[in-house]
């Protein structure tokens, strides 16, 4: 197959033309090289350099490089939280506009596939059961009870304790975060051009991705790369909040299979947009997590800080069953040995 595939010089999108490139297909790899991701000097302009066609999707016309591709696979993006409501505008316009154009292209291409790069965070706090009033997504955190320790969501009927249970891919959304508001907006726009073409996307929703090539720590960076930065530079990983809050860590070589899977499908699916969690299907606390980086590398203890952040969700665990029936993926790092190995992983400095 012919694929173009976006944020081809990113961290995940590496391993994407890799993985494509191995299974036989032909990569036509596109990146806007963004100084945010690519450092300064990485400059602008529509060239083609070292494999990649240099372009912007905001800006640039995409009908030549769209000729003769089966398949679009779009991870370019900007990622992370963002740090403050200013980077509002960067979100929308890099992941939405981007991505408006990119589908308005494809539709004038006849290009009818594409698989989606789309985050956990759509579902922002999760799933929760309270033993009184059943399945309930949680209460907003009270800020009050985040200053005194109490990091546990509530019940929003009767404010009682509640558990957390996995997300199946038909949970409601709930961005918290600009990323993540761009991120469900995104998927909104692919579902409209699946309606409007007759087309198919699959979107791929990932767990918190790691492994070699990760960027190193910078303010948009996830936790698996703060830590291991941390321990890079002889500091102990700084664990907030109790170190108990949970996710799933899924292995950058998992999530480009996953990919080059839904590449492969796309075109068997229904009409539509089909949603897939990417996880390991293994949970981990934050704590555990900074203990496992921590002790592979050697390095000094963590240390829990019981500082909060107001946006950060306290508990997300992804179903992964859709995604093992639908694709036939199932992630094959064990989260205990690909952290240990994060350890000494290459991070891009860029
Ligand atoms: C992360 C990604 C998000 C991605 C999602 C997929 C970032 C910034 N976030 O969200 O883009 O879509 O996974 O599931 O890349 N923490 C510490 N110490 C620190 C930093 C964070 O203990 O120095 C804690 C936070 O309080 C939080 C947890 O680690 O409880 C995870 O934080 P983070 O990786 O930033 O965000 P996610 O919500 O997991």
């Amino acid at each position: 197959m012919r694929i173009l595939l976006t944020g081809a010089a990113g961290f995940i999108g590496t391993h994407i033309a890799l993985q494509a490139r191995e299974r036989g297909h032909e990569v036509v790899a596109l990146d806007a090289f963004l100084p945010q991701a690519h450092g300064p000097s990485s400059g602008s302009g529509s060239t083609e350099q070292d494999g990649f066609v240099r372009l912007d999707l905001r800006r640039d016309r995409l009908d030549e490089v769209l000729e003769g591709v089966d398949v679009v696979c779009h991870q370019a993006a900007m990622v992370g939280n963002g740090v403050d409501a200013q980077d509002l505008p960067d979100y929308a316009e890099h992941n939405d506009v981007g991505t408006a154009h990119l589908l308005a292209a494809m539709a004038r291409a006849g290009i009818r596939d594409l698989v989606l790069a789309s985050s956990m965070v759509v579902y922002g706090d999760g799933r929760y059961m309270c033993p009184a009033d059943g399945d309930v997504p949680p209460a907003v955190r009270r800020e009050e009870d985040l200053a005194v320790g109490r990091f546990d969501p509530r019940c929003p009927v009767c404010d009682g304790a509640i558990a957390w249970r996995e997300i199946a891919e038909d949970t409601a959304f709930w961005p918290r975060t600009s990323y993540a508001a761009s991120k469900v907006a995104q998927e909104h726009y692919a579902g409209a051009w699946c309606t409007l073409e007759g087309a198919r996307t699959i979107a791929l929703r990932y767990h918190n991705v790691y492994g070699p090539g990760m960027p190193a720590d910078t303010p948009y960076a996830g936790v698996a790369a703060i830590f291991r930065s941390a321990i890079a530079r002889g500091e102990s990983p700084r664990v907030f909040e109790d170190g108990r809050q949970v996710r799933d860590f899924v292995h950058v070589s998992d999530v480009a299979r996953a990919n080059v899977l839904a590449i492969e499908q796309v075109a068997t699916h229904p009409d539509g947009l089909t949603p897939y969690n990417v996880a390991s299907g293994h949970t981990f606390t934050i704590g555990q997590m900074a203990e496992v980086l921590a002790g592979a590398a050697g390095g000094r203890a963590p240390v829990l800080t019981g500082d909060y952040r107001r946006f950060d969700v306290r508990h997300v665990v992804a179903s992964p069953q859709a995604a093992k029936v639908g694709l036939g993926f199932t992630a094959e790092v064990r989260p205990e040995d690909g952290l240990a190995a994060l350890a000494t992983d290459p991070l891009r400095t860029r």
